[in-house]
């Protein structure tokens, strides 16, 4: 089906990195030729678990090989730079796991004007981008199913168990921008809308295990159309674990329920809850769907390494969500409402 044959190199072998590698490792044309950790132990063990050639605590054993021409970085959002930096130099084709760099606009601008004047690609791992489930919401309202969109409620609250794994991506970037650049592309990508401007409320709930970013915060988005976003994310050990994305419009409301949270009839899939005011009509929509689709995340490069895609998202979508999360962090440090209408 490809052109080629490509050799593949995993960093970083946690959680996220665990989700690509199972997803890559058996399929044909790809060759896990090695995986790198700083951990030992655990290179070691993903290379067995997975058929690798190879491990290592150190991943520029790799940049000079000729047999590797993807690495998939799944680092802390500290290193994503100078990794992609590194491997571009040295000619290997990236994807990247959000967020692009740590809260920090100066870094994030160097990360995209690196990887946009680049020839090799780079792909952002937004992987929602990629779940059917998201991609058949994002039909139905572009597609006109509920009308003009003027309200979108999105909770994604984490009732953490692993305070010390999360207190490290804290370190990083808040919950609100980490996971927030997802959320925020959703919004774009579902209503081909502008965000203008963004505000809201943070804090620091639980104790803090390392200095770093609030663990709360609540964003609050104005839309190009006049409709307005909410997108309120915590990562606490005290907070109930909580998922809505609900999206309203003046002819309808889809609420999408990712299958692990379903109440009944689990085995059918997502639930998508679609009402079409214009009949007083409920829809129960089911959907089978992969929620974390690395291997169509992966194919995605290797379309954009073959000229057949420009990315998904783009390289400028991914860093436009970035850009605005980091806003919204402004946003809730400074306590006011940012202006986005001519910011960039
Ligand atoms: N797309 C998603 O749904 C999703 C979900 C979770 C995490 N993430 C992102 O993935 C990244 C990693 O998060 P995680 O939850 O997997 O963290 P994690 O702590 O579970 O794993 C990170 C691993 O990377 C290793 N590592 C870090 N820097 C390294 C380096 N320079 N060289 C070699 N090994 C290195 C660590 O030892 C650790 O094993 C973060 O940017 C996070 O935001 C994305």
């Amino acid at each position: 089906m490809y052109k080629r044959t490509y050799g593949v190199v995993l960093i970083g072998c946690g959680h996220i990195g665990q989700s690509h590698i199972e997803d890559i490792y058996y399929r044909e044309q790809v060759r896990v030729v090695g995986v790198v950790d700083f951990h030992e132990d655990t290179a070691k063990l993903f290379a067995r678990k997975y058929e690798a050639e190879s491990w290592s605590t150190d991943y520029r054993d790799y940049l000079k090989r000729k047999d590797v021409d993807i690495v998939i970085v799944a680092t802390y959002a500290d290193s994503h730079l100078q990794i992609v930096k590194e491997c571009l130099a040295a000619g290997k084709h990236v994807l990247c796991e959000k967020p692009m760099t740590v809260a920090d606009p100066q870094q994030a601008r160097e990360f995209y004007e690196i990887a946009s004047s680049s020839p090799y690609k780079v792909l952002i791992a937004h992987v929602l981008r990629h779940n059917s489930t998201y991609n058949r919401v994002a039909e139905m309202i572009r597609n006109g199913a509920i009308g003009d969109v003027r309200l979108i409620r999105m909770v994604q609250n984490h009732h953490i168990m692993d305070k010390a794994r999360y207190g490290r991506l804290m370190e990083d970037c808040p919950p609100f921008v980490d996971c927030g650049v997802h959320y925020v592309d959703v919004i774009r990508w579902f209503t081909g809308c502008e965000i203008t401007s963004i505000g809201g409320i943070g804090t620091r709930v639980g104790d803090a295990v390392t200095p770093g970013h609030m663990d709360y915060g609540l964003l609050t988005m104005t839309l190009s159309n006049g409709g307005v976003a909410y997108y309120e994310a915590g990562w606490t050990e005290t907070v109930a674990a909580q998922n809505l994305k609900e999206f309203i419009g003046n002819k309808g409301r889809i609420r999408l329920v990712l299958q692990c949270d379903r109440r009944d009839n689990r085995e059918e899939g997502d639930l998508i809850d679609y009402y079409d005011a214009s009949t007083k009509t409920y829809y129960t929509i089911n959907n089978p769907s992969v929620y974390k689709n690395m291997w169509g995340q992966l194919e995605t490069l290797i379309d954009m390494i073959e000229g057949r895609s420009n990315g998904n998202p783009t390289l400028e979508d991914a860093y436009r969500s970035f850009q605005i999360t980091l806003a919204g962090q402004e946003a809730l440090e400074q306590n006011r409402v940012v202006d986005l209408t001519n910011r960039f």
